[in-house]
């Protein structure tokens, strides 16, 4: 029998690009690979791109360079090792990567990794291979052949993609050209894929799209069904004993997402909203199509369903034109939401998107101390909000043992990482624990007992902050 290839892979970007990379490590385990955490004893790497800021993308770059000492090294002892580039920057600028870096041997887009296997071979006979086309309905084995690989469980909770590509074309983002137009899953590929991680072990289903919430998919039924009847459809799958869904956007939160989270208690009640900015022209330029006012109802709608309901979001400072007013609304939209906690970017200008052409520029020095203070403003409200949980008794599905010794790590329904001391059968099991200190971001607590009160539900009130 041949010894097993090596496979090291290295992931950039969102959470697409963390399932994409299981899914290629599923994909080329049918071709006798073993992931290894190590690139220097690797056969094959592959870098998993991200094109969303310039800094994302400059790295692959940066970290080629590496790759190639690496690469020579290993051609020195006679061991051939391939490198290969897949993702968002292998999507858009696939020929510039294959002209400046001679050490690449595969570049593959996010639609078409699937034929890594024919790929590869295509790079032992004839040097080098690209491929980048669309459509997107192929990796989803619409398609036939080849087959993508089969979902393989990893632990306790798993991400299922079911849509893919935006049709919103922000102005300031590459995500509509790295990964094409919207498409979604139909409703029983979807529901075989959690029935399966259901039967091996998976608890926790996190669905995932660049616009999840614009999910359409077919269901058996003939209709289309939208993302609130996916939901409610999942819940009854036995093991699954949460739900979560990533990326939504403001504009496609419709009735039965909200009727989802009033009726399914396994859905969990921790929304990652981007809004970008408070600030209606700047929301108009980016082309977002919702105002402040918008966004705050649809946060209402939410907070009317379920009352310890928690959101995150996504912010950009220093879009085009931003003015100090301008990023002021920002703040005062933070101030009046009160998040669990946010993630905030300057503004990178990307090739080929409209905001890179417009003209009036943030300077560095303004979008530092833009972001600064708002990072400040975002910090203290998670803080407010973990500190909130010290002396309550939440529910906590236990995911593995954790580093110390003895401990046991699980996550809060807010996806708080929640430990305590415990044996390892609580594994992959829902329970009450009683919140004793906070490190850092982490919860600390102890089981509570079996007949404990049930979770307070005033924890909307902690989302308002400090
Ligand atoms: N589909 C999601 C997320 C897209 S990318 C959504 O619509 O919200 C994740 C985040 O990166 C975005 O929410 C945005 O805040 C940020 N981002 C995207 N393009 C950017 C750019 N050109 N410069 C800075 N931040 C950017
Ligand atoms: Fe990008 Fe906007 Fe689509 Fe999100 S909704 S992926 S920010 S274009
Ligand atoms: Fe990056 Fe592509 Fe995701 S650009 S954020 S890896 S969709």
């Amino acid at each position: 029998m041949k010894p097993p290839r090596k496979l090291h892979i290295k992931s950039y970007g969102c959470q697409m690009n963390v399932y994409d990379a299981q899914r290629m490590v599923d994909t080329l385990a049918g071709e006798g690979f073993v992931e290894t955490a190590s690139v220097d004893d690797a056969d094959l790497v592959i870098l998993n791109t991200c094109h969303i800021r310039e800094k994302a993308s400059e790295k692959v770059y940066s970290e080629l360079g590496r790759l190639r000492v690496v690469k020579d090294d290993a051609a020195r002892q006679g061991r051939e090792m391939k490198i290969a580039v897949a993702g968002c920057v292998a999507q858009a600028e696939g020929e510039e990567i294959i002209r400046r870096a001679p050490t690449v041997d595969v570049v593959v887009g996010p639609q078409s990794y699937h034929h890594l296997p024919q790929l590869l071979a295509r790079a032992q006979a004839h040097g080098r291979a690209l491929e980048t086309e669309f459509p997107v309905e192929d990796k989803f084995g619409f398609l036939a052949p080849p087959k993508p690989a089969a979902i393989r469980a990893r632990g306790i909770s798993s991400f299922v993609t079911v849509q893919e590509g935006c049709d919103k074309f922000c102005t300031f983002c590459v995500v509509p050209y790295t990964r094409g137009a919207e498409v979604s899953r139909p409703v029983g590929k979807i529901i075989d894929d959690v029935m399966r991680l259901a039967d091996n072990g998976v608890r926790e289903i996190t669905l995932i799209g660049q616009n999840v919430n614009a999910y359409h998919g077919e269901g058996p039924d003939g209709r289309t069904w939208p993302l609130g009847r996916l939901l409610h459809r999942l819940a009854e799958i036995p093991g699954i004993v949460r739900l979560r869904y990533s990326t939504s956007h403001p504009r496609d939160v419709d009735d039965s997402l909200i009727e989802a989270h009033r009726d399914l208690a396994s859905l969990m009640p921790f929304v990652h909203l981007p809004v970008q900015s408070g600030s209606d022209r700047v929301l108009a330029a980016m082309n977002r199509r919702h105002t402040a006012r918008d966004y705050h109802e649809v946060i209402d709608r939410f907070r009317a369903a379920r009352q310890d309901i928690a959101f995150s979001s996504d912010f950009i400072v220093g879009f085009p034109g931003e003015t100090e007013e301008e990023f002021s609304a920002t703040l005062a939209l933070v101030m009046q939401i009160g998040y669990a906690g946010a993630y905030s970017f300057k503004y990178s200008p990307r090739p080929g998107t409209p905001a890179a052409d417009m003209r009036e520029t943030v300077s560095a020095a303004e979008m530092d101390e833009r972001l600064v203070r708002l990072q400040d403003l975002i910090d203290s409200q998670q803080s407010a909000f973990n500190k909130a949980m010290i002396g309550k008794t939440v529910d906590v599905l236990f995911e593995r043992a954790a580093r110390n010794p003895g401990q046991i790590v699980g996550r809060t329904a807010w996806l708080q990482p929640a430990h305590v001391m415990a044996s390892p059968d609580i594994i992959g099991q829902v329970l009450p624990v009683t919140i004793e200190s906070l490190e850092r971001y982490s919860l600390l607590g102890e089981l509570a007992p079996a007949a404990a009160p049930p979770a307070p539900s005033s924890l909307s009130q902690m989302t308002t902050g400090a």
